[in-house]
């Protein structure tokens, strides 16, 4: 599909799956074997695992992170999404291999805080049991109204709403109301943190890693 088509879908929508896994599955392991030592140093305040901010895509020149992220593709898209270059991006790497400290804040339903474009890759095969990302379909625009609310209320990060069931309970949307997006290792989507969403609770003795671009204006 064309970019400008792609960022239509996401303008409308927040959110454009790509429909063949985006990357082979060798790809795929040479990412996972560069980010291994970052997560596994990474600090151990992500209750569902490891997690690891990684730096910009251009931090990682030549490398096939930096191949992957400034192809022509992902940076029309970013570009055209904003309509003006991005100023920003960094990206992430996460594990999750445990459930038994609690309910990360990216495991309840919710829009972010900070609204980011994100790019996202499965680097093992997801499912639903083993923390999928889920999404309300048609949430999107909704979410950018709330967002927006919720940021004019309070300067206070740690205070600013964003999770539906705890936050905005009378809107009476649930976890049930989310969709899965589940393929294998190398599956790409991309989504605007407006969109509705959660994602990395795992059930007992499953695991998953992915590894996410945030771009923002
Ligand atoms: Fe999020």
């Amino acid at each position: 599909m064309a970019i400008e088509e792609i960022v239509h879908e996401i303008k409308e929508n927040g959110i454009y799956k790509f429909q063949t896994p985006f990357l082979k599955k060798i790809d795929v392991e040479d990412l996972r074997f560069l980010v291994k030592p970052l997560l596994e140093e990474a600090e151990d305040d992500y209750l569902f695992g490891k997690a690891a901010r990684i730096g910009p895509y251009q931090s990682w020149r030549p490398t096939p992170i930096f191949d992957l992220f400034s192809q022509p593709l992902f940076q029309g898209i970013a570009q055209g999404f904003y309509e003006k270059a991005p100023s920003f991006n960094e990206i992430f790497v996460t594990h999750e291999f445990r459930n038994d400290l609690g309910t990360e804040r990216n495991g309840f339903l919710h829009f972010d805080r900070i609204p980011t474009l994100k790019f996202f890759f499965y680097l093992t095969d997801c499912n639903k049991d083993n923390g999928a990302f889920h999404y309300v379909p048609g949430s999107y625009k909704l979410g950018q109204q709330l967002r927006t609310a919720s940021n004019a209320e309070t300067d206070v990060y740690g205070k600013i709403k964003n999770r539906l069931e705890i936050d905005f309970p009378d809107l009476g949307y649930t976890k049930k109301n989310a969709v899965p997006i589940e393929g294998d290792a190398g599956t790409l989507f991309i989504f605007h943190s407006d969109l509705f969403h959660y994602g990395g609770a795992i059930e007992e003795g499953r695991e998953r890693e992915i590894m996410r671009l945030h771009v923002r204006p």
